[in-house]
This record gives structure tokens, C-alpha cells and sequence, in this order.
């Protein structure tokens, strides 16, 4: 008997539609996706279910999240088609990912993490996402951001207190810092886009 390990995150229901609308134009279809931080694994078999033809590879680096991942590609009666997560600590460089992946990777997806995390998760993500991907490759990240060192609502101001309060290295992220951070390790910011729930949609693309 397979154990139900699912977890179910609220906000990943709310969002994945408006998300994958974003993705659809970004994804080409061949290829692998790799995700980092994918949580419960609601939106890898959402968007794997989205995008049949790529490969949707999840990863996050608590166990408990693998489990509740298997468990909906079980549940989603995936196993045939989508890889088992992987375990990925952002700041473990280098990541330990197969040549096969890398050869296939199309592009990075990482949705709420960055302001979860602290800094040095954001350095290591665009550090490690920039030796992985070549030229025209994406790294593409959704979550709520400052913009010019401002909050966008003040229920974002709230909610970067709260995270503030369980973890003093948490808090909603500049996003000209996170872009320079891109600028750094060879991405441009190719587009902003404005998400429901004053959160955004960042596509960077590789230059070289
Ligand atoms: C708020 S949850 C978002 C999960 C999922 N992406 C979603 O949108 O439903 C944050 C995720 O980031 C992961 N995370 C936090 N720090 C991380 C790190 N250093 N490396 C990899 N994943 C990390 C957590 O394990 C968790 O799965």
C-alpha cells in the first residue's frame, strides 16, 4: 500500500492558474523544467499535466515535502511520465543534479521561496542557475517583491513582518537587488509582470 503523504497548500490552489498562464508563454515543448522549493508538488503535477511534452523535474530540500510530492504524482497517476523529487538546498552548490537534466533543462522555476529563504539563498539560486543554463535559457520566479525598496500594498508590509517574526533572515525581497543579482551571474530581467494578490512574475533570460 502507497502512503497518502499529500499536502495541500492553499495559495498554490489560488495561484497556479494565473501562473501557468504566465509560463505558457515562456515554456517551449521539449525539454526538461527544474523546480526549486516545490513544496507540496501541487503545482509540479498541475503544470507537468499543463505541459505534457516537457519533463517536470521537482526538487525541495525537506523530506516531508518530497513525500507529499510523490504522493500527488501517485495520486495524479504520474508515475510513468514525471521523475521522483530530487533534493535540492539551494545553498548546497553545486546542486546535484543528473547530466541528463542538465542537458534537457529548458529553463528554472522557483514560486514562493526566495522571501522564505534568506539572502544567501537568493545569491546561490542565480549562481547556480547561471553555470546550469546557456544563453536564452529562463529563471523565472513568482512571489510578492519591493519594488524601488517599497512595499507594493500594505498587506504585503504585514506579511513581511509576520515572516520577519518567524525567521529574522526572512522578508519580502528588492527586486532590483534579486535582478542585480541576475545581472551578476549573466540573466537579464526580461519581464515584470503584475500577478493577482500583489505578488509578481519575474522572467529572467541568460545573455550567454
Ligand atoms: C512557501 S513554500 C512554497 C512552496 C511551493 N513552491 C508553492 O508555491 O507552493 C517555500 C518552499 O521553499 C523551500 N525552501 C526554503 N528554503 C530552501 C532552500 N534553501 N533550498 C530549497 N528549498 C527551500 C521550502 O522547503 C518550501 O517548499
Amino acid at each position: 500500500m502507497i502512503l497518502d503523504n499529500r499536502l495541500f497548500f492553499p495559495a498554490t490552489q489560488r495561484n497556479k492558474d494565473s501562473i501557468e498562464a504566465v509560463l505558457s508563454r515562456i515554456i517551449k515543448k521539449n525539454g526538461s523544467i527544474l523546480e526549486i522549493g516545490s513544496g507540496s508538488g501541487e503545482h509540479g503535477v498541475f503544470f507537468q499535466k499543463r505541459f505534457p511534452k516537457i519533463i517536470w523535474q521537482t526538487s525541495d530540500r525537506e523530506l516531508v515535502n518530497r513525500k507529499s510530492i510523490s504522493s500527488w504524482i501517485n495520486y495524479e497517476d504520474l508515475n510513468k511520465k514525471m521523475p521522483q523529487p530530487i533534493v535540492i538546498d539551494v545553498e548546497k552548490i553545486p546542486w546535484e543534479i543528473s547530466p541528463k537534466l542538465v542537458n534537457a533543462l529548458q529553463g528554472i522555476v522557483s514560486i514562493n521561496m526566495i522571501h522564505v529563504a534568506q539572502w544567501k539563498s537568493t545569491i546561490s539560486l542565480f549562481r547556480e542557475a547561471g553555470k546550469l543554463l546557456n544563453k536564452e535559457k529562463f529563471l523565472f520566479l513568482y512571489g510578492p517583491f519591493k519594488v524601488g525598496n517599497k512595499h507594493t500594498s500594505q498587506s504585503n508590509y504585514f506579511f513581511d513582518q509576520s515572516l520577519k517574526t518567524q525567521n529574522h533572515l526572512w522578508g519580502i525581497r528588492n527586486l532590483e537587488e534579486v535582478s542585480y543579482e541576475g545581472k551578476k551571474n549573466g540573466f537579464f530581467q526580461e519581464d515584470v509582470i503584475s500577478m493577482p494578490a500583489n505578488n509578481f512574475s519575474i522572467i529572467y533570460r541568460k545573455v550567454y
